[in-house]
């Protein structure tokens, strides 16, 4: 005879398209195995405040191609204390819940990392994020919607920026890592991008003025990460204006639109392998883990290695970027 888990699962941190397609199957993956499952709303805050609902497969229905979270999220400042995370262990104990999916970002998933150790209890994290900044996975549910979403903007732009011979600095999310502005400077033929992750140029302004923005061209269009490190978009534009009066800059903010959005094929079946893989991997005794895949293997990488910051943007993607933008 099977033995009956029951499970909850929530999201948290900034929403990604495709967290949908990943509770749908961590859902009916779990149904599947005859356990119980608890949807839990607005992260750990929901959590905190014992805001659940049993879930059945019909819950999930008519939702894998839903961007945002049926669950919905929050970022949680109670559940950085430990009393806030004590009442959502009990709010646990007392719906019989026995393992908890954290579908998240860097920040959630540190957050079920420390739940996981003050109260011995199986946790196993998704990766969740647009940002692409986690280790142990090739990519994150909702990178590549979010990657696609900023091409197409940008393929915009180009055409307004040829027309009128400017530079446009495009500032894009990421927070601190740099593959959303790396990529998408690649793919939509962008002249540079600005990456916190760059330390090899102390100063990627003046090496890409340098390069020229060349007589070959007339206009101009960089790639700039949001993160503090590089300064954002506007740092950058204020910039050409006082060194370079001869240029004519603009800046474009593309902000929250990029985190909106119908998941991509590539989304919805990466998170749809996962959530799978996440049951299984529970089945089997793993706890603390963050599913993911490289190389189109699964992973199981330990939460607190996933979160270490220590998922670089090769030094290949760099490479590209300049050979291509002469
Ligand atoms: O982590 C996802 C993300 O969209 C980052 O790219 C961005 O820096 C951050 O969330 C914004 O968070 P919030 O919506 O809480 O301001």
């Amino acid at each position: 005879m099977k033995e009956v888990k029951t499970i909850g699962i929530l999201t948290s941190g900034g929403d990604a398209p495709g967290m949908n397609a990943c509770i749908r199957a961590l859902t009916r993956g779990a149904i599947h195995e005859g356990w119980r499952v608890f949807g839990i709303y607005r992260g750990f805050e929901g959590l905190i405040n014992n805001e659940m609902t049993e879930f059945t497969t019909e819950s999930v229905s008519n939702t894998i191609q839903r961007g945002g979270t049926i669950l919905k999220t929050a970022r949680s400042q109670e559940f950085m204390t430990y009393e806030g995370r004590q009442k959502a262990y009990n709010n646990l104990r007392e719906r019989g819940v026995d393992a908890l999916f954290v579908i998240g970002g860097n920040g959630s998933l540190a957050g079920a990392e420390q739940f996981a150790h003050d109260f011995d209890f199986p946790c196993i994290g998704l990766p969740g994020t647009i940002d692409n900044d986690l280790y142990g996975t090739d990519s994150t549910i909702g990178y590549d919607t979010a990657l696609n979403t900023i091409v197409e903007a940008v393929d915009k732009i180009h055409d307004t920026a040829t027309s009128h011979d400017r530079i446009f600095f495009i500032e894009v999310m990421g927070r601190d890592a740099g593959f959303l502005a790396q990529n998408s400077a690649i793919a939509a033929g962008a002249e540079a991008a600005i990456i916190p992750e760059d330390q090899t140029d102390m100063d990627q302004l003046s090496t890409f003025i340098g390069r020229g923005i060349r007589k070959s061209k007339n206009s101009s269009i960089v790639i700039v990460s949001e993160s503090p490190k590089t300064g954002g978009a506007m740092h950058y534009a204020e910039r050409i204006r006082t060194e370079y009066p001869q240029y004519d800059v603009r800046v474009t903010i593309l902000g929250y639109l990029q985190r909106g959005g119908t998941p991509t094929a590539f989304d919805r079946i990466l998170a749809s392998r996962l959530g799978v893989a996440a049951i299984e991997a529970l089945k089997e005794g793993q706890r603390n883990v963050m599913i993911g895949i490289k190389n189109d293997e699964m992973t199981y990488v330990p939460i607190a290695k996933a979160i270490k910051k220590d998922k670089p943007v090769e030094k290949e993607l760099i490479d590209v970027l300049g050979i291509l933008s002469i």
